[in-house]
Order: C-alpha cells, then structure tokens, then sequence
C-alpha cells in the first residue's frame, strides 16, 4: 500500500531531507527546506511481475532528419539550432521580468503566421492581459489560441482534445497536478508538472516550451531537476538597466550549446540585433584608461565587448572587489598572478570590474583583457582604442592560446581595429599574413605593463 511519506525538500537543490533544518547540507543554501508529502515509494526492486515487452529499433530509423518548425526570428532559430524540434520541451528560463512573456509570444506569432497551430496557456496573465501586450507588440492578428489555466490535468485533457504543434506554459511554478498535496512552484509541483507536458511533447508529437523564473542566485527556481528532464534549456540573460537581451542556449540536444541570440528591448517588443560586436562597443573610441576591449567568442559567434576596470584607493579594513559581468573568483586570481608577476600590489585598492552593456563573459580568454584593464587603470595608462586583446593566463603567468583566435581577428579587423595583443603560438607568421591587423604575440603576463605602455 502506497504510504505518504513525509520529506523537507530543499527548493534550491532538489535534495530530500527527513528532518527540517535551517540550511541545505548538499547546497549550502539557507532557509531553502520545505515539507512536502511525498507519496513515492522507495523502489524495492523488481519483485516477481513480469513487464511488458519493449520494442528494440535500430539507429537507421527515419527519424534522422527531424522537420523543424523554424520561427523565421534567426536569432531565436540559431538558439534552438535551427528550429523547433517536434515531439521537444523546452525551457525557457530568466530571471521575472527580463522578457520570456514578450519573446514567447513574439515566436508563436511569427509561427502561427506559418501556419502552425499555436496554444499559449499562462498560468500568471490573464487572457486579457495577453491581449494587452499583444496590442502593444502589433501582434493582435496572430492566430493564437489563449487560455488562462493552472490545472495540469485540465491542460492536458483539453491539449488531447484540441492538439495543437506548438504549445507555450508561463510559467511551470504556477502549474498544479492535483494528485500532489505541495503548493504550486515547489519541487515536486514542478516536477510533476514538468514530467505530464514532457510526456505530453513526445506522445503527440507537440513542442512544448516551458517558462520557468530564475531565482536570485541564478537557479531556475527550485528545481534544477527540469534541465535535465527537458531537450533544450535556453538562459534569458541581461541587465534589466540595459536594454539588450541575450538568450543562451545551456543545453540543447539538437543543436550546439552556448549558443547566443540577442535582442534589444524596445517600446514595441524584442527587436533582433544582427550585428552585437558594434553595439557593445563604445562609439566614441577615446582611449581612457581601464578600459579594454576584449575579442570573445559566444557560442559560434566572434563578439567584441569592452572590459572596464577601476583600481582605486582602498579605504580601511577588506579592500572590495566588485564584479559586474565577470567570475569573481576568477578575478582573485588574475590579481594574485598579476602581483606575483609584474610586481603591482594592490593590497590596498579598491577594485570595480565591469563588462560594459550588461553582458556576462565566461570565457577564461577573457583573462588578458582583464589583466590589461586593471593595468591601465592602476598605472593610468589607456590601452589604444585601435586594439583588441585575447588570451588565457595561467597560474604561473604563462599566457595560454585561446580557441578561435582567426574568428577573433578576423572580426576586429571587419570592425575597423588595428592592433591585436595576442598568444604567442597562435596566429605566428603563417596566419598572419591572413589579417591585415597588427597582431602583437605576448607569452608572459610580466610583459603585460611594458606592452601597454609601448606607443602604437
Ligand atoms: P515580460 O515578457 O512580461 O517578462 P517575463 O515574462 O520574463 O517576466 O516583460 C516584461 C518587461 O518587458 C516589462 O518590464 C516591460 C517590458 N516590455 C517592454 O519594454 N516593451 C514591450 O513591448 C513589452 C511587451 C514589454
Ligand atoms: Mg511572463
């Protein structure tokens, strides 16, 4: 007989405890336990039962070259690698507010236009409301089918009835399966509710996109369990101060992970930018110091941004180190390797660092530039605007090649910069007869100061 078990659930991890306590032991997060009833049972092996055969198929099936749904928004269609794959969920995550309503919507307008059957179920906005932002998006024409609902049995049975190819949830944390005694937007809610869509996508063949809220610290709000549960898990990122929006793909299993679409938000909805590099970068091209710009690589694509760095004079006590966009701790270290290094101490600075345009970098090539802002920011001496810098530092202060550096170069030179501070051991004599960019090699970060300060 099935027996309720009782569990404190943390909402952050996912982690399952049989005693409340104040922090999660496995994620360290505070106060994040809840209690819920948990009618599953431990499994207790087979027994004697015997199950149903399952049908074995081989590799060479038809279902190689899947029909995907394309949205006909290229920067949205990339993110998804090329289009929506039928019988696939999706997850699309962000934090409340970023804009997941107004890009869903804009994508199933754009594919309702395309003939493809569309059903929007939210779970937060009245249909109203919908309609209300659709007036303000243009999009009132588009051949959507609304409905307000939180019931996942409801949802489903009425789907069953009246399928349709591609289906929006906003958001998961509303929805509620009735045969689980949490509240909405707990764990077992969203899981349970995430699992009859899943199941859902691939019995009819839908795609499903779910709308999940990102907590604080960045989980998707309680259950990291749904990004491996879903196909695809798209990041909606971005500075609420700024009006860009960048859409990242966290994994996709048709398609290339990291992938980067982004958008800019305007009065009228979410408007492709085709070409990032030139936004992220200050127009002005007046060198000042502590400001860099870095040639990164997102996804597939080249992207040049400007890395700004503060070094200022610490007051008493800690000094701070302040991080917009970046790792903090891959900060600390760049610090530690620059002292140990070039001989600079900054014990007693103050230090901002910043990623201008509200991007967040991840990548470790992003290191040069970030040494080379705080150089010049800490000695005063601007970095040519003309130039980019790349590279990855280790922890004995070797500079380390970066990947892609010709798709790096070859985007600095189409945006007009002159200069290049680059790894030794990339791009040496043979590929730099490709670039008409003055490609400057550095294998040392002592040589760094030096480097910056020459005259171009
Ligand atoms: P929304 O899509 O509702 O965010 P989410 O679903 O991720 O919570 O977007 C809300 C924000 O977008 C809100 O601050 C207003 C802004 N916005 C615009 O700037 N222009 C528009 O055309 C729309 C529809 C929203
Ligand atoms: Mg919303």
């Amino acid at each position: 007989m099935a027996r309720n078990k009782q569990s404190f659930v943390c909402q952050s991890c996912g982690s399952k405890y049989s005693q409340w306590a104040g922090r999660c032991d496995s994620c360290g997060g505070w106060n994040t336990l809840i209690e819920e009833i948990n009618p599953e049972l431990p499994p207790r092996g087979l027994g004697k039962l015997e199950g149903q055969k399952i049908e074995f198929t081989s590799l060479q099936a038809e279902t190689s070259n899947q029909l995907r749904l394309a949205t006909g928004i290229h920067e949205l269609d990339r993110v998804f690698g090329g289009g929506l794959v039928p019988g696939s969920t999706v997850l699309v995550a962000g934090d409340p507010g970023i804009g997941k309503s107004t890009l869903l919507l804009q994508a199933m307008a754009a594919l309702s236009e395309k003939n493809k059957s569309i059903v929007y179920i939210s779970g937060e906005e009245a249909a109203q409301q919908i309609r209300l932002r659709a007036d303000r998006l243009n999009l009132n024409a588009a051949d959507i089918k609304l409905a307000a609902a939180t019931d996942v049995r409801n949802i489903i049975s009425s789907l069953k009835a009246n399928p349709a190819e591609v289906i929006v949830i906003d958001s998961i944390q509303t929805m509620f399966l009735d045969t689980l005694e949490a509240s909405p937007g707990t764990v077992s809610q969203v899981r349970g509710s995430a699992q009859e869509f899943i199941r859902h996508a691939k019995e009819v063949g839908s795609v499903i996109l779910l709308v999940g809220h990102v907590t604080k610290d960045g989980q998707i709000a309680g259950p990291r369990v749904l990004e491996h549960m879903v196909d695809t898990v798209l990041y909606f990122e971005g500075d609420r101060g700024h009006q860009f929006r960048i859409i990242r793909s966290i994994k996709n299993r048709f398609g290339p992970a990291d992938e980067i679409g982004v958008f800019e938000m305007t009065t009228r909805g979410l408007i492709e930018v085709e070409n990032p590099s030139s936004i992220f970068l200050n127009a002005s091209k007046i060198s000042t110091y502590g400001t860099v710009v870095y040639a990164g690589i997102e996804g597939t694509r080249p992207m040049l941004m400007e890395i700004q760095a503060l070094v200022a004079p610490g007051g008493p006590g800690n000094p701070r180190r302040a991080v917009v966009g970046w790792d903090a701790n891959r900060l600390a270290m760049i610090l530690a390797v620059l002292e140990r290094n070039t001989g600079i101490s900054f014990n007693t600075n103050d230090i901002y660092l910043n990623v201008a345009g509200g991007l967040r970098v991840k990548e470790p090539a992003a290191d040069m530039a970030v040494a080379a802002a705080i150089i010049s920011s800490s000695k005063s001496i601007p970095v040519p605007t003309e130039t980019v810098i790349f590279g990855e530092i280790g922890l004995s202060g070797e500079v380390r090649p970066a990947t892609q550096s010709n798709t790096r170069l070859k985007e600095a030179e189409k945006l007009g910069f002159s200069g290049a501070i680059i790894p030794t051991g990339i791009s040496s004599k043979k590929n730099s007869k490709l670039y008409k960019i003055n490609t400057t090699t550095i294998s040392k970060v002592a040589d760094l100061p030096t480097l910056i300060d020459k005259e171009y």
